[in-house]
């Protein structure tokens, strides 16, 4: 009987934990425009760099896969100290000033009330809107974390992953086979480095030296910029055709043999994970209607942050 209780206490705390989060969360202690302010701000960056977008909505994935959306991501390492940030798959993470330039621009007109973490998950809707991809309200009332290492990285879902690895990675954190496909749509904006698909061009396994999923063509081109001596600095590959485009081109290229991780390939590997690849590839609707509804679900992961930083790279 005290475990069944023990038990109910937990999931109603959970449930609490997530209910708290709500969209109309600043209205009484800032009731400035939250979330125009950081619209404004994004529209502003994207304007200058194209890559914007693609990076915010990854750091917003790579922000609540570790310690949930807690704005840990942003925190800078000290000393020895090494932060998420200074992980080793933080390649391509990058357009963080757009983050504090938003915060600037929230705590001129409300001091110390919008957590960081809140601003993420803003910036990452904004990211996809501004992209022509879907737009939704976001829920509000994340808590910035005190804690961010570089050892637990380690914890996001690797671009070699097969489907039950990547499976497991989103069921730990209370995610679907349908929202793994819906979100690795996200691959429809950005950039790869040539080290994230490394292992499908060269010596893919002891008998093959190119994964035979790979579309043929394909393939050469990527080997093409990708040498097995790479000396090119930064050379690597667009996610899709149309990389700063929020499309479902992704899918499309996906079932022809033309996305760039195993990760992606292994989606098609599960019977369940295959037919919602289709129904992605044939619309974009559905595809956006999905993805609307596991953003909000990732993005509403809080392990219980502490606090609103005043810098969203250091601890109050
Ligand atoms: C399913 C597991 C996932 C794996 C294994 C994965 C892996 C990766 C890798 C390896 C890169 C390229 C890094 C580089 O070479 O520079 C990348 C880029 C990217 N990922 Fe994912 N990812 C996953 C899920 C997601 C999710 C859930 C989202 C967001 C909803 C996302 C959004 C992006 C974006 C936008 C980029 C491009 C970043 C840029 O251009 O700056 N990914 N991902
Ligand atoms: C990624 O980590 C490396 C090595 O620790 C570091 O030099 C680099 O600045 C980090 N990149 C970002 C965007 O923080
Ligand atoms: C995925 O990889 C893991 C670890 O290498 C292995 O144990 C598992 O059997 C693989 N699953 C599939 C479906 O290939």
């Amino acid at each position: 009987m005290a475990t069944i209780a023990t038990v109910m206490l937990i999931t109603m705390s959970l449930a609490s934990l997530v209910s708290a989060l709500n969209v109309n969360y600043y209205e009484n202690a800032c009731p400035h425009n939250v979330d125009s302010i950081v619209a404004a701000a994004v529209h502003k960056a994207t304007m200058n760099d194209k890559t914007v977008p693609a990076a915010l909505l990854r750091m917003h994935f790579h922000d609540c896969f570790i310690r949930g959306c807690d704005a840990s991501v942003l925190l800078e390492s000290k000393g020895k100290k090494k932060a998420e940030k200074d992980g080793p798959p933080n390649i391509s993470l990058h357009a963080f000033y757009v983050i504090d330039n938003a915060k600037k621009a929230v705590e001129a007109v409300c001091p110390g009330v919008v957590s960081c973490a809140d601003i993420l998950a803003l910036a990452a809707r904004d990211a996809v809107a501004l992209s022509g991809g879907p737009t939704w309200d976001v829920p509000k009332g994340r808590k910035d974390g005190r804690i961010s290492k570089a050892t637990e990285t380690r914890q996001l879902p690797a671009p070699t992953f097969n489907i039950s690895q990547l499976q497991q990675s989103f069921s730990q954190r209370g995610l679907s086979l349908e929202d793994l496909v819906a979100l690795s749509g996200g691959h429809t904006l950005g950039f790869a480095h040539c080290s994230s698909f490394q292992n499908r061009i060269h010596k893919f396994s002891q008998k093959l030296e190119i994964d035979p999923s790979l579309n043929p063509s394909f393939a050469r081109s990527l080997r093409g910029i990708c040498p097995s001596h790479n000396k090119v600095k930064n050379a690597g590959s667009s996610l899709d055709s149309s990389s700063t485009l929020f499309d479902n081109a992704y899918y499309k290229l996906l079932l022809q043999g033309k996305s760039l991780f195993s990760s992606d390939q292994a989606l098609l590997t599960h019977p369940t994970t295959k037919a919602l690849v289709s129904n992605f590839a044939d619309s974009q609707e559905e595809f956006e209607r999905a993805f609307v509804k596991s953003m909000i679900k990732m993005s509403s992961i809080t392990n219980g942050g502490q606090e609103i930083r005043l810098n969203c790279k250091l601890v109050r």
